[in-house]
């Protein structure tokens, strides 16, 4: 599939149409740096948004595909092409995870604070938790021991908690059922605090919710937390360094700080055949571009030691470091993803202390 006449293809036809990348873009409920991406041959539309592509630039699929017009003679030589190149771009798509999720074609991307806080924020305040399911405690996340079994938070009576990216507040709901008194919770989606509100109301729970990202100062109490912890939360952060930083101010002295992320060597392998393969290199720490289910996400991976360092530089001591599997759901699940975890951690969680 030749991206670069696809993308120029694109651009005339959008032309032709008199439409800016900024108009077509909302036509498609895209971001105009998207289109600008296809027009740059930096990636191609994905299987959500085609047909409407076609529609809007009065072109038909095959011959987007072919990146030109195309005469009735050119038409099934051409068609019979794209099938074959379609065929090897499927066999590729298989090979980028997030979670137990196989992506779309992931893009490396230069890092822009701005756009990821929009992008990420975007996917969370509209399809984030059904694309990505359940993320909350006592469950750390997929074939990984339960909270309930691990008691990784501690004696939660009459603390003061905070957790980071609270989401639909159902680990804060975890958290009071353990007798913590004092419940806050940090979102950057407003529709997730939202959500968490409703949730808490109804659940007759008292919690502070704040909206902001997780780097930026948003006026919590310094000193004051016993207990901050995220449950598939820390990941989306564009800054490790700082929002350690931030999470150790909130803390008093000795607080504690949990959170649990997809393991990164999760990331590098996928399951081919029963076996595994290697398709990431561990040490890849650029930032991606993604799509889950038609929607854009930005992330990066990070290798282990990046988190235990950070750590240490904000201030934290390890106090443990869990990579464990919960072999009975791997094998009763009998998928690809189970047979993996039981060869590889999935998720990691750490238990850190400020000292
Ligand atoms: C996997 S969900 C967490 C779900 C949560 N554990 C629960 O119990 O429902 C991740 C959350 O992180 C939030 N998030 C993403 N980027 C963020 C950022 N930079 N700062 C704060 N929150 C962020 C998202 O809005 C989303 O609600």
């Amino acid at each position: 599939m030749n991206q670069v006449k696809i993308g120029r293809f694109i651009a005339a036809m959008r032309k032709q149409q008199h439409l800016t990348q900024r108009e077509f873009a909302e036509l498609l409920g895209v971001s105009d740096k998207t289109v600008s991406k296809w027009e740059c041959g930096n990636g191609m539309p994905e299987l959500s948004h085609m047909q409407s592509v076609c529609n809007i630039l009065h072109i038909d699929l095959n011959e987007l595909f072919s990146g030109e017009r195309l005469t009735d003679t050119d038409y099934k030589k051409k068609a019979e092409e794209n099938m074959m190149n379609l065929v090897e771009e499927a066999e590729k798509l298989k090979k980028n995870i997030v979670g137990g999720n196989v992506l779309g074609t992931v893009e490396n991307i230069e890092m822009d604070k701005c756009e990821v806080h929009r992008t990420n924020t975007a996917f969370w305040s509209t399809a984030g938790n059904e694309l990505l399911g359940a993320t909350a405690l006592p469950s750390w996340g997929n074939f990984f021991p339960s909270e309930d079994k691990l008691k990784l938070l501690g004696d939660l009576t009459d603390k003061s908690v905070l957790e980071i990216g609270c989401g639909s507040g159902h680990s804060l709901k975890y958290a009071a059922d353990l007798g913590a008194a004092d419940l806050y919770g940090l979102d950057i989606s407003e529709d997730q605090i939202g959500r968490a509100q409703e949730y808490m109301g109804s659940q007759r729970i008292m919690a502070k919710l704040v909206c902001s990202p997780m780097e930026e100062e948003c006026g919590l109490p310094v000193n004051y937390f016993d207990l901050v912890y995220s449950v598939y939360g820390i990941g989306w952060t564009t800054d490790l360094n700082k929002t350690f930083g931030r999470i150790h101010s909130y803390l008093k002295k000795g607080g504690i700080f949990v959170f649990g992320w997809s393991h990164p060597i999760h990331k590098c392998v996928s399951i081919e055949k029963g076996r595994l393969v290697f398709d990431n290199s561990y040490f890849n720490e650029k930032w991606y571009c993604a799509n889950i289910g038609g929607r854009e996400i930005m992330l990066c991976n990070r290798m282990m030691s990046t988190y235990v360092n950070a750590l240490a530089d904000s201030g934290f001591v390890v106090e443990k470091l869990v990579e464990e599997i919960d072999r009975d759901k791997a094998v009763a699940s009998g998928s690809d993803f189970g047979k993996k975890a039981l060869m590889l951690p999935t998720v990691f969680v750490i238990r850190a202390r400020k000292v």
